[in-house]
């Protein structure tokens, strides 16, 4: 099998190593029951005109016996194709269940509605980047509901549970830009739980742009370092920045504006409220909305949150 990187009509490019094995299955049992298909068919076909009533009232004739031939037939052939299947998934399953021993290793928190993923020097970012040319590991969980981290072009696909640990590996072969699907129904905005996985040329860009990334708040003022958390923690899925209320209330103008709560009480949008809203979000929850907000405790350090507050108040009008 050669490896082959254009997309066909059936599936998308192939971009790394397990889809060898995935799509050699894949297209093995699409022909056999390609071919199935038209044999039976053809079968049924020519019985049916073969033995139809030729007369009316006209009686069955039992053509019962046995025919050793036709046995093997229909026998040999299936218990072939099922045990050449069966091997060939197995091992291709416990390749993919296997990370190889120098894998490089990225974590991966979902949450609605969003990636996050965290590189070994400390950076975290909304997409995925890694090096051309060799195993990565990801390290994957949860912080609310099931979600699941499928690369249609790498063909891996794992759940992500919240409590628990799960791992995916994939070996990269080609370098660009692939997107990365949640495909496990996590509510409202679960089609938009989107990232992109960019394979780098080299090492050298890959590690360029881990550096590049380093700290955005040592880099940027800190409204611009702000921003750019707003969109990179998937705040924006939920509260957008043109004043449409979503799933949450808009970013736009809500800087020193009071607020309702559910509960009854209320209070300004000011540095206290952004901070408890973050780390807390069930405590003040605003009226007509649904306490869904997942903490960003440990996601954010403070400094960051520092940003984010003075990010929002260049929204106020
Ligand atoms: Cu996360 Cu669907």
């Amino acid at each position: 099998m050669s490896m082959t990187s254009d997309p066909t009509f059936w599936m998308p490019s192939a971009a790394a190593t397990q889809a060898e094995v995935v799509d050699l299955l894949y297209y093995f049992l699409y022909y056999v029951s390609v071919g199935s298909f038209v044999v039976i068919m053809s079968a049924l076909m020519y019985f049916v005109y073969r033995y139809r009533a030729k007369s009316k009232g006209e009686r069955a004739v039992s053509a019962g016996g046995h025919n050793t031939l036709l046995e093997i037939g229909w026998t040999l052939p299936p218990a072939i194709v099922s045990v050449f299947v069966f091997v060939v998934g197995a091992k291709g399953y416990i390749d993919m269940k296997s990370p190889p021993a120098d894998s490089m290793e990225i974590g991966v928190t979902a949450y609605k509605w969003a990636w996050q993923f965290s590189y070994p020097n400390g950076h975290r970012d909304p997409n995925l980047h890694v090096p051309p040319n060799r195993p990565v590991r990801l390290v994957m969980s949860s912080d609310d509901v099931l979600h699941s981290f499928f690369v249609p072009s790498f063909r891996i696909k794992q759940d992500i549970v919240p409590g628990r640990y799960t791992e995916v590996w994939f070996h990269a072969v080609e370098s660009g830009e692939f997107q990365i699907f949640c495909t496990e129904y996590c509510g409202t905005k679960h089609s938009e739980m989107l990232a992109k996985v960019t394979v780098h040329e080299s090492d050298e860009s890959y590690q360029k742009w881990l550096e590049s990334q380093g700290d955005i708040l040592d880099r940027l003022p800190p409204e611009q370092a702000g921003e750019q958390l707003v969109a990179s923690n998937g705040c924006t899925a939920c509260h957008s920045l043109n004043g449409t209320n979503g799933v949450g209330p808009s970013f736009k103008g809500a800087w020193g504006q009071e607020r309702a709560f559910v509960d009854g009480n209320t209070a300004l949008m000011d540095e206290n409220y952004v901070r408890n809203s973050i780390i807390n979000p069930a405590g003040q929850v605003v009226k007509g909305y649904a306490p869904v907000m997942p903490t960003f405790q440990g996601k954010l350090k403070d400094r960051e949150i520092d940003a984010i507050i003075a990010y929002l108040k260049t929204l106020k009008e």
